[in-house]
């Protein structure tokens, strides 16, 4: 078992919203974490943000959809800190429109940064977990997935966080050997900017399927995720858990 301070951790998507608040948290234990986004402005704030806590924290800028950036990504933390012992993927887009009004090129760039993004971080992550007989790795789905979109986002959202969750139970079976446990947090409505434009119509209609009825706070899902990237978390493994205010009830 490895103690927090002695590991790094890389949170995709952490320029705001649930990574920001899970990069926040993660280093709050001593865990040194890389601060993955695409957009730099945002992740240079998050990374501040850690340091004025006396946090560790480094930025790491680039698209989870583009395997070059990954691949530098992970160089980087190898040849300095020796390699990721979380992963938390975490990055992710939405569309709304119905599955007759989306293009051929949403499709594939949905799919291509909700799912091939998780897919290249833990092909890249994995190497030095396997070879060290630990690790931790923590991927956001979404409730959609069971709804089929249709709650948050589209089909095409729901689609694409349906082979985040089968990716999960997948990378589990693969991994188990090697020490590293694949687990899958399914948040549902989460105030974050990826929700703020939402219209009054909207919100009631969500809140209305809810037994809790507010959104979560970003914080309230980065507990969970912190939680299965812990050294406590490790007889779980393929899991996917709601943390949705009593939305799925499955
Ligand atoms: P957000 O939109 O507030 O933040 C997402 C972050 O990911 C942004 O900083 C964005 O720049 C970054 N990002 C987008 N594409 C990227 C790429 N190709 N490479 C690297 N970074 C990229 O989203 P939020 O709400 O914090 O969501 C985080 C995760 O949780 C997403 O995967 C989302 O689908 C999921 N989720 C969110 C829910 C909600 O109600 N907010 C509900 C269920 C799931």
């Amino acid at each position: 078992m490895k103690r927090w301070e002695e590991q790094t951790a890389l949170v995709t998507g952490a320029g705001r919203g649930i990574g920001r608040a899970t990069a926040i948290m993660l280093a709050s234990k001593g865990v040194r974490v890389a601060v993955n986004d695409i957009n730099p402005d945002t992740a240079q704030a998050t990374v501040e943000m850690i340091q004025t806590r006396n946090g560790k924290a480094v930025p790491a800028i680039g698209d989870v959809s583009n395997e070059h950036d990954v691949a530098q990504i992970h160089q980087t933390l190898n040849a300095q800190y020796g390699g990721v012992d979380i992963l938390v993927n975490n990055a992710g887009i939405i569309l709304k429109q119905p599955l007759q009004d989306v293009t051929e090129h949403e499709w594939d760039h949905i799919l291509a940064v909700n799912l091939k993004g998780v897919f290249l971080n833990i092909t890249h992550a994995s190497h030095h977990m396997a070879e060290q007989g630990y690790g931790r790795i923590v991927n956001i789905s979404s409730i959609a997935a069971k709804h089929g979109g249709g709650y948050l986002g589209n089909v095409a959202y729901g689609a694409s966080k349906a082979g985040v969750a089968s990716l999960t139970r997948g990378a589990a079976r693969e991994y188990a050997p090697n020490g590293i446990t694949v687990n899958a947090v399914m948040p549902g409505f989460t105030h974050t900017p990826m929700t703020d434009a939402m219209s009054n119509e909207t919100r009631n209609r969500i809140l209305a399927g809810m037994l809790i009825k507010r959104s979560a706070e970003p914080e309230e899902i980065a507990r969970v995720i912190t939680f299965l990237a812990s050294p406590e978390s490790g007889f779980i493994t393929g899991e996917t858990i709601d943390v949705d205010g009593g939305a799925t009830l499955d």
